[in-house]
């Protein structure tokens, strides 16, 4: 009986855990799109897609990657006329959040016949 006992209370605390981890993890992402919203959309829109041509679309790109090249036009490693000035305003926790957030928007692709 008290092995029952021990397993539910296991399976609730589980759940509120996993719970907390999801709401911390939504509020991450809105962080992340405060962000986009806020210094990014004008050129890569709030979902990641380009609004000109000369501009790459960010949906679903990998995290790593978004990080090392914000990293990189921060440090002049790369450079690019607004990229490196906008990257310089960046904290490290801001260039995790808005890479975390176009990571997260979901694409789907579909290569030509
Ligand atoms: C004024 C327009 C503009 C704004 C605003 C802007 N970007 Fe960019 N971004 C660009 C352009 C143009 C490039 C392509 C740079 C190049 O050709 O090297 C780029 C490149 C990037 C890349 C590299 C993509 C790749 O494929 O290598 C990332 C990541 C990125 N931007 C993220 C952001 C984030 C995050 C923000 C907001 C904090 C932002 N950008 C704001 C215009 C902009």
């Amino acid at each position: 009986m008290k092995a029952i006992n021990l397993l539910a209370h296991t399976a609730v605390t589980v759940s509120v855990m996993r719970l907390a981890v999801d709401a911390v993890f939504a509020q991450d992402l809105s962080a992340g799109r405060a962000k986009v919203e806020a210094v990014c959309q004008t050129c890569h829109g709030v979902d990641g897609v380009a609004t000109s041509a000369m501009v790459p679309n960010l949906s679903g790109q990998q995290k790593e990657y978004m990080v090392v090249q914000l990293e990189a036009f921060r440090s002049g490693q790369r450079q690019h006329p607004q990229m490196s000035i906008i990257a310089k305003m960046l904290s490290d926790e801001e260039i995790e959040i808005v890479s975390e957030w176009y990571a997260n928007i979901k694409i789907s692709v579909e290569a030509p016949e």
